[in-house]
């Protein structure tokens, strides 16, 4: 994958997976076209102010999700907190299809998505717009020699920080052991981070208004427990 030339506009740096398994069904095709382009936030051509007027309401909080897989908890999330709005990103087309799928079948109105590298699209938002950001059961790369490309690192850790307001939240799941203590530790040798955690149910419990993810079901099924850490953009 490579960074537009002829634009400027770095496209990708942090993702490293395919971006399609199988085919798409014409259905799938159709919404591609169709629907996609009317919820796809475009960094290249769209400069934003102000994230609240991507959304046809005006948020009262916006949350990013970055690599939403199959979309459960973004669904979740959407359709139970109708005031709010989101933000999904996810490079693999297959999940993005089933995605918008998802939301046609719900009819919901307050998602918005993109479709590549989330660290382009974080790049691209304004500075303190989020409420919180989201990031679940990321690509673990579990091999010590791929840990370096693991979304936590301290140049993403600095994206994220960037577009939180003051006060907002970074929640991280995983099943992997060493990528939860990889992210505590990034997270403990950022400035811009607390870690909100005082006694052990603080990170074996699920985030409020959870709801369990493909990748979280698979873990549990596979004998994996997972982690919930929370924390909180430093004043
Ligand atoms: C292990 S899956 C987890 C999916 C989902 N969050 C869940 O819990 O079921 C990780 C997802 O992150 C996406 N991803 C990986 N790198 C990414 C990047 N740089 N930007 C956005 N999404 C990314 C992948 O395509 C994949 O769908």
């Amino acid at each position: 994958m490579s960074d537009n030339g002829s634009t400027g506009f770095r496209r990708w740096e942090a993702f490293y997976g395919r971006r399609k398994a199988k085919g798409l069904s014409p259905k799938q095709q159709h919404r591609m076209d169709a629907l996609l382009p009317a919820l796809r936030l475009d960094p290249q051509t769209t400069p934003v102010a102000d994230l609240t007027s991507v959304f046809s309401h005006q948020p009262a909080h916006l949350v990013l999700e970055i690599g939403f897989g199959g979309g459960e908890h973004l669904l979740h999330q959407a359709k139970n907190n109708p005031g709010s709005g989101f933000v999904g990103v996810e490079p693999f087309i297959n999940s993005m299809a089933k995605m918008l799928a998802s939301i046609d079948d719900a009819g919901v109105d307050n998602i918005r998505l993109y479709d590549e590298d989330a660290t382009a699209l974080l790049d691209w938002l304004p500075e303190a717009c989020l409420d919180r950001v989201d990031l679940l059961y990321p690509d673990p790369w579990p091999k010590k020699r791929h840990w370096k490309r693991r979304f936590v690192s301290q140049r993403n850790l600095d994206r994220i920080v960037r577009v939180l307001k003051p006060g907002g939240l970074f929640h991280f799941a995983s099943d992997i052991e060493t990528y939860v203590n990889w992210t505590l530790e990034h997270c403990e040798r950022h400035a811009g981070f607390e870690w909100l955690a005082t006694c052990c149910k603080d990170w074996e419990e699920p985030f409020p208004g959870w709801t369990r993810t493909r990748y979280e079901a698979k873990a549990l099924r596979e004998g994996r427990t997972p982690c919930y850490l929370r924390f909180r953009k430093s004043a």
